[in-house]
């Protein structure tokens, strides 16, 4: 398994806080630390290939995509991890595994641009979605259906394709990760909603619907 650290990998990415949109924030850009890992591996076996690609701003999202590729590389898949800045062609898989962390009540734009930008293929091949959230803290009904709403603008944005699963998972709030005004609007925002820091990945929720959503409709 490999890893870029956000230095690497964020090419003159200017720390823009656009304006208040959704949950109270902004455009790309948010974070800041430099160690935030973006995990990449390959799991090479005989047969088709799938990919496992993902957006994120902190680098939660890349350990969902890793614990998702890792359930279906036991079951004897050849898998590719991947950050979408670093997927240029998906027309060598077999199947796709795509999910972001949640900005603003959605996917972040570069992940409904990947899909757009790659729906000729996508359209043709099995493709399951997943996102990470801080809506899921609690989860209840309500919170649930809020989760599902932030794969709305993606649907829509490529019609065509249509994924045989999408899920919501709850993601991580780690506020040493985002810079100054980000954290500012943040922490302000989820103490009013009662959400701490903290990550609050469900990794047996994660390794279950892998094996019994994404193996069987993907592989
Ligand atoms: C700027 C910003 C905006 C966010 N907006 C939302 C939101 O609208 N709804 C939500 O449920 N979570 C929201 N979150 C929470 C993230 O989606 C969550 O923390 C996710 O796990 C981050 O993943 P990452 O570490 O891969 O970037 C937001 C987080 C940040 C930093």
């Amino acid at each position: 398994m490999e890893t870029m650290t956000r230095r690497q990998f964020v090419v003159g990415s200017a720390a823009a806080v656009g304006g208040l949109i959704g949950m109270g924030v902004v455009q790309p850009g948010v974070a800041l630390a430099d160690d935030i890992q973006w995990i990449e591996s390959d799991c090479r076996k005989e047969g088709k290939k799938y990919l496992v690609a993902y957006e994120s701003n902190c680098g939660s999202t890349s350990g969902v995509a890793q614990t998702i590729a890792d359930v279906m590389c036991r079951q004897g898949a050849s898998v590719d991890v991947r950050h979408i800045k670093n997927v240029s062609d998906v027309s060598t898989y077999a199947g796709v595994v795509m999910g972001s962390a949640v900005k603003s009540a959605s996917w972040y734009p570069g992940a409904i641009r990947f899909v757009k930008d790659h729906q000729d293929h996508l359209r043709q091949i099995p493709v399951v979605y997943f996102l990470a959230c801080l809506a899921l803290y609690k989860d209840t009904q309500e919170n649930r259906e809020l989760a599902q709403s932030y794969f709305n603008p993606v649907l829509k944005a490529a019609p065509e394709v249509k994924p045989k699963a999408v899920e919501a998972f709850a993601g991580a709030l780690d506020y040493s990760k985002l810079n100054m005004v980000v954290r500012m609007i943040m922490k302000s925002k989820m103490e009013k909603q009662g959400v701490p820091e903290g990550d609050f990945r469900d990794f047996q929720k994660i390794e279950s619907w892998a094996q019994n959503t994404v193996l069987p409709v993907l592989c």
